[in-house]
């Protein structure tokens, strides 16, 4: 049996963790947990996420509607793009939004993060695509994260922030952090004139570690369509639309790029 209290204590805690790693800004951001079947505990609208005790955590049903809120408190305005995770992804436990500076400004730039440039992230997620724009609270980001969400655990929303959903709180802020991380050290080695990335061998190897590990969640390792069909993989093509036809314009431009420069390095240009 499931303690909501200690819960929503936690929810509090992973609020604390986005808001000091300035992963959110203000009232920015929302949390929410599977507790059953047809109950979801959720951060409340319009309060800051750092500051937040167990008495502000709302619960409401698989279509979003409230079971309990205390006086004063309204489950999160994006409840909708919650609810459409856990519709369309039963093995998701807990799903995370935040605007992460990096990872929003890629989001911002229309640059999914495609390029394999270290092991963790590679890994953790594989590459992370963009959801094309949609108005916040409306139906129109569910929409669009829709498309992503059997291939990814994790989505760049554009203009706006990142998107994170696995099997436990935790492990979808980690998965959050991750995505972060990754988007920080890309900006950062772009300054430093273009990162060195894996090659197609080693992404592979790394692929291949992640199955042995038996890692939970979806990933390009297992589901690029082109993997499976012996073609060279998602961090390799840049399908990350997930549909193996570079869905995503932003990564058929990444794709184009990472081609051209390859190209150039081999001709010794
Ligand atoms: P809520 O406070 O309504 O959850 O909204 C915050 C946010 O970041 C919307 O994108």
């Amino acid at each position: 049996m499931v303690n909501e209290f200690e819960i929503k204590k936690q929810i509090c805690d992973i609020g604390k963790r986005i808001y000091n790693r300035g992963m959110v800004a203000n009232n920015d951001g929302n949390i929410s947990v599977k507790i059953s079947d047809n109950e979801f505990l959720c951060t409340p609208t319009g309060v800051s996420k750092g500051f937040m005790t167990p008495e502000y955590i709302c619960k409401v049903d698989a279509e979003g509607k409230v079971i309990q809120a205390n006086p004063g408190f309204k489950p999160s305005s994006e409840i909708k793009m919650h609810m459409r995770v856990y519709k369309e992804r039963p093995d998701v436990k807990s799903v995370v939004h935040a605007h992460p500076m990096y990872a929003t400004a890629f989001a911002i730039a229309g640059i999914p993060l495609t390029q394999p440039i270290m092991p963790e992230a590679v890994i953790a997620l594989g590459c992370v695509p963009i959801a094309k724009y949609g108005t916040p609270s409306t139906n129109e980001i569910p929409d669009a994260v829709s498309e992503y969400v059997q291939y990814f655990d994790a989505v760049l929303l554009e203009n706006h922030g990142a998107l994170t959903f696995s099997d436990s709180l935790l492990a979808a802020y980690n998965k959050m952090e991750s995505v972060e991380f990754y988007a920080q050290l890309l900006y950062l080695s772009r300054q430093l004139g273009g990162p060195k990335e894996l090659s197609d061998a080693q992404v592979q190897r790394l692929y291949e570690i992640r199955r042995q590990f038996g890692m939970t969640g979806k990933h390009p390792a297992n589901l690029c369509p082109n993997n499976k069909e012996g073609k060279p993989s998602c961090h390799n093509c840049g399908s990350c639309g997930g549909k193996g036809d570079c869905a995503t314009s932003g990564a058929t431009e990444d794709l184009i790029k990472n081609i051209t420069s390859k190209v150039i390095k081999e001709l010794g240009l």
